[in-house]
């Protein structure tokens, strides 16, 4: 629980990479994981937050031969392929911390397997709803068991003998579509799942290019609206080595800060440009924003450079599909709300309550004690701006992204902030306030 005291002032100057994508440093680890033995894969930029650290830990137990550097090479993780039928019992619970996407992905691997496992997390993973993976999973074969009825973790899952389903996806979650997905690979027939509003296609990406045919699926191809993709039972992933993007996640709270201090000039290098993550770019160049994309590689996983710099910004108004391009950024977006000249909306954000806090409650607290002129509603927040905000106690409720959004909000204060809970923003971003005081240099 540690806290830290930000202070105020300065631009954001100068170049910084963000630690390897959370959701891609995960699938990269469990999709080779499960693929077909081979020599080993080297999986570089791996992300060095605590999440995607669970989910090698997790894999390690069941059986998969991880190794990394952990002092000169951190974000190196060799992996040998050990494919899924290898995959061992593990012999205790294994702990997912506060990763979502551990927990809901492990899900739908150990579904597909005949032995006995158990999943758990930290106090925030087992408030979270665990039966919109284990309800279709259990659809198609698997026996599941968690507190409420399978509601809560944590989770006994035996798995093995499934059968393929058709699952309409009632939320928009890429997590969701996972599980199902992995699951649907060694189950009876073809497994489809829809949205109404397309997720992150990171999943189906990294199939694709592990040679596995996805169902209605081109990589590049934005879907319009509707979304509805499938796997055959029986198809095998062929692991291949990987240089996993950068956050954007993590670079949206460097740019905002870039945006909202005077004189800012920022480089994030090599940051993953996937068209389904990217709504925060599309938003900010709506309020006025200017960035330049400097390189971009369109293969795999989409990447780039990207050059932003201080620009006074107009309010924005975001919902319906875009919402899950942008879903991860909503925090850092309301603090760039309290800078913008008039009035922001945010809606059809619900799901941002089940996260890993009550991330509409979590934002409006912190942001109305710094002085803004903040509206929670039940799917999302009216803010309207510009107000010059106050340093106060703040609290990250344990959530790296309220963290890190208030310790931007800060920036912009006046006087200190007391930041209670900071250290949990190395959940996927370690050494972020380390990174924020570099480029600051000209700080009051
Ligand atoms: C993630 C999907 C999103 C996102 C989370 C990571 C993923 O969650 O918020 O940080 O890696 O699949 P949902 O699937 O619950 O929308």
């Amino acid at each position: 629980m540690e806290n830290r005291v930000i202070s105020p002032g300065g631009a954001l100057r100068g170049t910084l990479k963000t630690p390897g994508d959370k959701s891609i440093s995960h699938r990269s680890a469990i999709l080779s994981a499960l693929a077909k033995p081979s020599s080993p894969v080297i999986l570089s930029n791996y992300s060095t937050g605590n999440d995607c650290q669970k989910t090698l830990q997790c894999l390690r137990a069941l059986g998969v031969k991880i190794y990394t550097r952990k002092k000169t090479s951190p974000s190196t993780v060799k992996i040998t392929p050990p494919g899924l039928q290898n995959l061992k019992e593990p012999k205790n619970i294994l702990n997912c911390g506060n990763s979502g996407t551990t927990m809901r992905l492990l899900c739908g691997v150990l579904s597909s397997l005949p032995f006995y496992s158990v999943l758990t997390g930290d106090q925030s993973l087992r408030e979270r709803p665990m039966d919109r993976v284990t309800d279709p999973l259990k659809k198609m074969g698997a026996e599941i068991f968690g507190r409420q009825g399978g509601k809560f973790p944590p989770l006994s899952i035996t798995g093995g003998n499934l059968s393929a389903i058709e699952h309409q996806s009632n939320v928009p979650s890429a997590q969701v579509k996972s599980a199902i997905l992995l699951a649907g690979l060694s189950a009876e027939g073809e497994t489809w799942v829809s949205e109404n509003s397309p997720s992150r296609d990171h999943t189906e990406r990294m199939l694709f290019h592990f040679g596995v045919e996805i169902l209605n699926f081109s990589p590049g191809v934005k879907p319009r609206g509707h979304l509805r993709v499938g796997v055959r039972g029986g198809s095998i992933p062929e692991a291949r080595s990987m240089e996993i993007p950068g956050d954007i996640s993590s670079a949206a709270f460097f740019m905002a800060g870039a945006l909202i201090l005077e004189n800012s000039e920022l480089t994030i290098q090599g940051v993953g440009l996937n068209s389904t993550r990217t709504g925060f770019l599309e938003v900010i160049k709506k309020m006025g924003a200017q960035y330049d994309i400097l390189s971009f590689q369109e293969e795999g996983e989409p990447r780039g450079d990207i050059r932003i710099k201080y620009q006074p910004l107009q309010p924005f108004s975001v919902g319906g599909s875009m919402v899950p391009t942008l879903i991860d950024e909503i925090p850092i977006m309301a603090v760039l709300a309290t800078q913008a000249h008039g009035v922001s909306t945010i809606k059809d954000a619900q799901e941002l309550r089940i996260k890993e806090s009550d991330r509409l409650k979590a934002i409006s607290e912190n942001l109305k004690a710094m002085g803004a002129n903040i509206e929670e509603k039940h799917d999302g927040l009216i803010i309207e701006g510009p107000t010059r905000l106050r340093g106060t106690v703040l609290n990250s409720f344990g959530d790296h992204r309220i963290a890190m959004a208030m310790a931007i909000a800060s920036l912009v204060a006046e006087g200190d902030s007391l930041l209670k809970g900071a250290a949990c923003a190395s959940i996927s971003f370690p050494g972020f306030y380390e990174k924020l005081e570099e480029l600051r240099p000209g700080r009051r």
